[in-house]
């Protein structure tokens, strides 16, 4: 751990002489950035919205620059780099005008909503040199850090089947309180299929070697009926009709999308945010030829050989064992140096990870663990399950602009 802990003196050091300067653009997820930023050593210098209320919060902050615009964020040449926490729709296009405008960009998810704003953004990023990452916080939490420690040792064999699934009954989202929609509202009104995918990909992708050693490569996405939307409407307004119009939302209540990938590898991604049930923030499955592990509601089971009970032909016995067993062997470097930074932050230390990440690679010059490519092919599942379920499930190959660098 020496390295890791040196490594840590060092980048305080720099930051504390040379500190990067960081404004959130979209006040209301930004909230949780802010002391996750000094956290991870940046300094939060600004904080941008539309919305004169969401500014409102920030007045209070000491240091903390109020810009009303997103121009104004990107005319103050005081700005190193900005993360957008705005409506999904916009990141695609405020990464590009953040990146031509001389900025770092650490972008929300997801990254972007169709193929074009794909090409524009791997663009963008190209010819500008600098620096964009997606904070997908879900990869950092410390059972998927686990698990991608454990794939990186040869714990789990060779690959074969892996799952994630985002299950968030998020309905008291889709409504602005005088019952128009929000943009998540919005988005299940245009989005027809799978149009949260990363939380499910990110994990997934990052075991899988995806961009590295393997490639998406097929998709067929099937969708369910739709119906969530229009009961919590019709419980919450009645008089706007328009929500009980057959057609009026499209994405499907749970849509579930199956993966093939280059390597022979089946992904199954899931998404559902408006079933009624509790919140299961962390579901997922790695299938290996020596390991098996899944998570649920909370809790993480494992099942490996050499350390969990086997038969004499290798079979399991006594069935899963508990994470802590293998947290002496294979704890992630990450979680073992900064677990308690990052456990006191949001999304299960998430939020602290991706930022310090955006921040050490921009320092070191070189690109973030999670980079343009990973963004588009992780969230390229949103064109493509909606193009599958639009042609009766068909498979959909993925683009070369979603099959990460050439
Ligand atoms: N990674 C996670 O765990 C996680 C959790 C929550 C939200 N998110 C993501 O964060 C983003 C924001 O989500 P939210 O729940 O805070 O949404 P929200 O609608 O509550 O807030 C968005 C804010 O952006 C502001 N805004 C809109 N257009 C703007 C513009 N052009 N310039 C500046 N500000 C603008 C709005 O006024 C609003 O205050 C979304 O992309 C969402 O997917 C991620």
């Amino acid at each position: 751990l020496a390295p890791e802990t040196a490594k840590l003196k060092k980048f305080m050091q720099s930051i504390q002489s040379n500190p990067l300067k960081l404004v959130v653009v979209g006040a209301k997820r930004g909230k949780t950035f802010i002391r996750t930023a000094r956290q991870a050593g940046i300094e939060l210098s600004g904080v941008c919205d539309i919305s004169p209320e969401a500014l409102e919060h920030w007045k209070s902050e000491p240091g903390i620059r109020l810009y009303e615009t997103y121009a104004q964020v990107l005319e103050d040449p005081t700005v190193d780099a900005v993360c957008l926490a705005t409506p999904a729709g916009l990141h695609a296009a405020q990464s590009i005008e953040a990146l031509q405008a001389g900025k770092h960009v650490i972008s929300e998810v997801p990254a972007i909503r169709t193929l074009e704003e794909a090409a524009k953004l791997i663009e963008a990023v190209s010819s500008t040199g600098l620096t964009y990452m997606m904070a997908e916080n879900y990869c950092y939490c410390r059972e998927v850090l686990m698990v991608q420690h454990m794939v990186e040792q040869g714990a789990f064999g060779e690959l074969i089947y892996a799952s994630g699934a985002y299950i968030h009954d998020a309905r008291n989202l889709m409504f602005s309180p005088d019952g128009s929609l929000t943009w998540r509202g919005e988005w299940r009104r245009t989005n027809a299929g799978n149009s949260y995918p990363t939380h499910s990909m990110g994990p997934v992708c990052r075991w899988l070697g995806i961009n590295r050693t393997d490639r998406l490569a097929t998709l067929s996405s099937f969708g369910s009926k739709i119906r969530a939307g229009q009961i919590f409407a019709n419980t919450l307004y009645p008089d706007r009709t328009e929500y009980q119009e057959p057609g009026f939302f499209v994405a499907p209540d749970t849509c579930s999308s199956s993966i093939l990938t280059d390597n022979e590898v089946l992904i199954d991604c899931r998404v559902d945010y408006a079933s009624v049930r509790p919140h299961d923030m962390f579901r997922y499955e790695l299938q290996g030829t020596k390991a098996s592990f899944f998570m649920r509601d909370g809790t993480a089971q494992f099942w490996v050989a050499g350390y969990s009970d086997a038969w004499p032909a290798g079979e399991a016995k006594n069935g899963w064992d508990p994470i802590e067993k293998f947290a002496a062997d294979f704890e992630h470097p990450l979680w073992r140096t900064y677990g308690k930074e990052a456990k006191a932050e949001g999304h299960g230390g998430g939020d602290y990870f991706v930022l310090r990440e955006f921040a050490e690679a921009i320092r070191e010059g070189r690109p973030p663990a999670i980079d343009v490519y990973d963004a588009v092919a992780w969230s390229s599942v949103i064109p493509l399950s909606a193009e599958s379920i639009r042609t009766g499930s068909q498979p959909v190959p993925f683009p070369a602009i979603a099959r990460g660098p050439r």
